[in-house]
């Protein structure tokens, strides 16, 4: 099966996850895409949904979804993302896609996470993929200071084919930090979250998934 299969098919399994009569929260990403296609065949069963980015919320609406704004939702009983690494516990990278910042606060009033992934997001320790994470521009040069100190590569993203910075949804520039090995996301995500200027960082630990679906060769796998 190719990635995209295997992405389809843990989007399709989400569908089991989906609260009747609801307003779901919806991710950001390719494996997202596939779910909001998946919730498009049972939208007259569900309220609407939040989303977590202005891409997500587009597709939304192209199938016919009312998107809320949070302000007006005091609660969400699920919300259903994807993820760049997770760890068999649920602690998450996130934010390849951009969008960390309004995942992070979609996730939090969300009573339950389900991330959704082909198996090859699962690791042991996180870290190969370069944590995302984003910064008021004022700050962009302070922050990239401090976490060049806690031992990783940062880098400013950019514009794909650009040498201009890359703006988010939220107009905060996103610095990438390769190299790091995170032995201890809860404390990684605290001490980063600590530096002035940072918006948000793309640790999903100190509130990570409840349920993992995997897409593997083997089939849908479910870790909880
Ligand atoms: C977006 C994200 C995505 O969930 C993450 O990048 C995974 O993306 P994909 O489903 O395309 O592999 O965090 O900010």
């Amino acid at each position: 099966m190719t990635q995209d299969e295997l992405k389809q098919a843990v989007a399709r399994s989400a569908i089991d996850y989906v609260v009747a009569n609801e307003i779901i929260g919806v991710g950001t990403g390719s494996t997202a895409n596939f779910f909001i296609d998946e919730l498009a065949k049972i939208k007259h069963t569900i309220k609407g949904a939040v989303a977590s980015s202005e891409a997500t919320a587009a597709r939304l609406r192209g199938h016919g979804i009312e998107v809320f704004d949070l302000n007006d939702v005091p609660e969400i009983a699920v919300y259903i993302d994807g993820a760049d690494e997770i760890t068999d516990t649920g602690a998450m990278i996130k934010g390849g896609g951009a969008a960390l910042t309004r995942e992070k606060i979609v996730a939090s009033v969300s009573k339950r996470f389900v991330c959704i992934a082909d198996g090859s997001k699962l690791v042991e320790v996180m870290g190969k993929f370069p944590l995302p994470v984003e910064v008021l521009p004022m700050a962009r040069a302070s922050v990239t200071r401090e976490l060049a100190r806690i031992g990783g590569t940062p880098k400013l993203r950019l514009k794909p084919g650009t040498d201009e910075a890359f703006i988010t949804d939220n107009g905060g520039m996103l610095i990438d930090v390769a190299g790091l090995s995170i032995t201890d996301p809860v404390a990684l995500e605290q001490r980063i979250n600590q530096i002035v200027g940072v918006i948000a960082v793309g640790l999903f630990a100190a509130r990570g998934a409840n349920v993992c679906l995997l897409g593997t060769a083997d089939g849908v796998k479910t870790l909880t």
